[in-house]
């Protein structure tokens, strides 16, 4: 089947077949990490359905949505060579028509840690994915862990607001050297590149001890070996489902989590680690 562009609701809704569908949402500028959404996706559905829209509301004023990189063409290449079925394309005045006045609220979760650094970034969020949701209407959707604190509110919202859609995680997928894939990696210059590596390197070295105290000394160190090109925004070690910081008795799973700018452009990245095993 030729894959299907949709550029707005009477599109998609016409592009709808029987059987279980998969979304999954993107900004595009696609890169290896959304193959590997795309191809979970593809496992667990008869038709995949890729979202590309640059959700103006999920950006700050002094953040990047003018200069994101709008890579189309090259994504429509990605989704063909993946097989997916649809890709939903819509402009902004689609998603969001004039006269628009109710948004999805992320709670005091959606204000800590990188919704700290990013005020209303995560109710941005939840408001275009619960949108597309109501559009697309899949059965299941797939978010990559690299955005932990995005996948835990996102599970969030649909415990809370009983939405019927099954959320999957994929893991970070990383270049050999560790860098975490990221749309935002094609800003970065050789230099800036190399400073980035920053970020993994501290959280593989926090990963290897096992207290809060010792994981974060050990994380802190490293960042600080990469210079101050890397302007760190916080390291945060918290609760997975929660996002809050955990105790120094705090037993089992945690993600320890970074956000760092380089230059003009702000990484960010995540691993989960096992505290205090028995
Ligand atoms: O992770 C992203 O690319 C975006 O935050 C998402 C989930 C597509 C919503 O705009």
């Amino acid at each position: 089947m030729d894959l299907i562009v949709a550029r707005n609701r009477a599109d998609l809704l016409a592009a709808r077949r029987e059987g279980t569908v998969a979304l999954v949402p993107t900004m595009g500028a696609l890169h290896e990490g959304h193959r590997s959404l795309i191809r979970q996706a593809r496992v667990r559905s008869d038709q995949v359905v890729v979202s590309i829209f640059v959700n103006p509301l999920q950006f700050g004023p002094s953040e990047d949505f003018s200069r994101y990189p709008r890579t189309f063409d090259d994504d429509l290449d990605v989704c063909r060579d993946e097989g997916v079925d649809v890709v939903f394309h819509p402009g902004v005045d689609d998603m969001y028509p004039p006269g628009r006045q109710v948004s999805v609220s992320a709670g005091e979760m959606g204000r800590v840690v990188e919704g700290a650094s990013r005020p209303g970034h995560f109710d941005g969020v939840l408001t275009v994915v619960l949108k597309l949701f109501n559009l697309v209407r899949p059965d299941l959707a797939v978010f990559g862990q690299k955005d932990a604190q995005q996948l835990a509110l996102i599970r969030r919202m649909v415990a809370d607001l009983d939405v019927p859609v099954e959320i999957l995680g994929a893991p970070t997928v990383r270049e050999s050297d560790g860098l975490a894939l990221s749309s935002r990696n094609r800003y970065l210059s050789d230099d800036d590149r190399k400073v980035a590596l920053g970020l993994s390197r501290a959280l593989r070295a926090g990963a290897a001890q096992l207290t809060p105290d010792k994981i974060r000394t050990a994380a802190h160190e490293v960042l600080a070996q990469a210079g101050p090109r890397l302007e760190l925004d916080y390291l945060a070690l918290v609760d997975p489902a929660t996002f809050t910081d955990v105790s120094e008795s705090y037993h089992g799973m945690a993600v320890l989590a970074v956000a760092a700018r380089v230059g003009s452009t702000r990484l960010i990245d995540n691993v989960t680690v096992t505290l205090n095993p028995s």
